[in-house]
């Protein structure tokens, strides 16, 4: 088990740095390396951000206003309404809604919030899905909580059953993330398994952040989202009890540069996050604010981004076949391949090809079974034009299954591991 007092015990690009330290990246002659490691979109936003950033200029000498302004959390409300068709007056503009500087910033200050004034004589439990987004644990960690591992594989369609953990654990969660759609394996869970945990978190008292930072990528089928399996639950704040989740325009509008997204949920919560932000958080400048109002009310933009992100798997799908267990993840930009040794694959990746990509086991942990499940994969961000992309898969394709169309790793995957 990983250091829990280390903050980056947990840092994927750290550990990756030091793998591949010293070794030459190598490309072809007159081949530049391609970077597949990093989640970071790789085409614009649209030209008004510019606009609003420039027509707001006059307020750069202001300092932020905490709770941000009411235009910026009505659009955040009508986007929600919008996207997951939720019951009108469920979520209230003054009081359900937090303005961040993008969902990290949240996640984090969420649970130091959520941990304040726990009186347990042991540490309280973080419950995590595994793999998973650094920050959850390093939230963990910071908070000085217990970080608990729960696996997502294959053969649990790559979501975490929070469910199956003893009571004695689940009495001492204060806190749980869950990612949907996951990064890295890109699984949405459905409305139903949203409700079961949030049921689970009011049965056991713990909050529940629904890390939905993906779920604007997705092919057709839009994911569900926590706060329609929270309206289910009841009306106003009985339904948002327990409940908080975190959007984000950094992949929906391809600008994680701008730092903007916000929270929704319960009061309590909402009020808990905004103090915690007011005390160590940077708040969102209001010329972010503006434009980041636009980008919640246009969506042209983003459905040219699926389109991009769409015409990404296809290639993927093309060029990879069904090796490494492919397949087309519910929603964001990653690939999940199993290739047998994650590690060993990304090194041979960087040596041979000058493509990096992450190992599976720098973005999950040994859990309490001994087992890491993210050994045998590494994680591929198709975030690069539909040229590079295709030139990078090829690259994976011909270091790591030379020769024949359909190589039999994927036989591993259907094994289920
Ligand atoms: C799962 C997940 N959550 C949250 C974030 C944070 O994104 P941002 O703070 O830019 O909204 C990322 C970024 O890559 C992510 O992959």
């Amino acid at each position: 088990m990983a250091d829990r007092r280390s903050l980056q015990a947990f840092h994927p690009f750290a550990k990756l740095n030091s793998l591949l330290d010293g070794i030459a990246p190598g490309c072809a002659p007159g081949s530049e390396p391609i970077l597949l490691s990093i989640g970071e979109p790789k085409n614009q936003p649209p030209a008004f951000v510019a606009e609003e950033i420039t027509a707001a200029a006059d307020t750069w000498s202001r300092y932020p206003p905490p709770h941000g302004t009411e235009a910026y959390r009505s659009a955040c409300v009508d986007w929600l309404n919008r996207r997951f068709a939720l019951p009108e007056g469920l979520i209230a503009e003054e009081r359900s809604i937090q303005p961040l500087p993008g969902s990290r910033e949240g996640l984090f200050f969420a649970l130091l919030a959520a941990a304040q004034g726990y009186e347990g004589d042991a540490p309280p439990v973080v419950l995590i899905p595994n793999p998973f987004y650094h920050v959850y644990a390093g939230a963990a960690v910071a908070a000085g909580a217990e970080p608990v591992f729960v696996p997502a594989t294959a053969a649990n369609g790559f979501l975490p059953d929070f469910a199956a953990l003893d009571t004695a654990t689940l009495d001492r969660a204060i806190f749980c993330f869950l990612c949907s759609p996951s990064n890295p394996q890109g699984a949405a869970a459905d409305v139903e398994a949203l409700g079961r945990l949030i049921d689970l978190a009011r049965r056991h008292d713990f909050v529940v952040a629904f890390d939905e930072c993906y779920a604007e990528i997705y092919d057709r089928d839009a994911p569900a989202g926590a706060l329609q399996a929270a309206a289910l639950t009841g009306r106003g704040e009985v339904a948002l009890d327990r409940v908080l989740v975190f959007h984000s325009l950094s992949k929906r509008s391809s600008a994680p540069g701008l730092r903007c997204g916000f929270a929704a949920g319960s009061a309590d919560l909402i009020d808990g996050l905004d103090m915690a932000l007011r005390v160590g958080g940077a708040g969102v400048p209001l010329p972010i604010l503006a434009a980041g109002t636009r980008l919640w009310r246009e969506e042209s933009h983003v459905e040219a981004n699926r389109a991009y992100y769409r015409e990404n798997f296809a290639i993927a799908e093309r060029l990879l076949g069904n090796r490494f267990g492919f397949r087309k993840p519910d929603g964001g930009f990653f690939l999940w391949l199993d290739v047998g040794d994650g590690e060993a694959a990304a090194v041979k990746l960087w040596r041979e090809a000058g493509v990096r990509v992450v190992p599976g086991a720098y973005v999950s942990e040994t859990d309490g079974s001994g087992d890491n499940p993210g050994k045998p994969y590494i994680r591929v961000a198709l975030v690069y034009d539909a040229r590079t992309t295709a030139e990078g898969l090829k690259r994976i394709v011909d270091v790591l299954a030379p020769g024949g169309t359909q190589a039999p790793q994927a036989a591993t995957v259907a094994a289920g591991r």
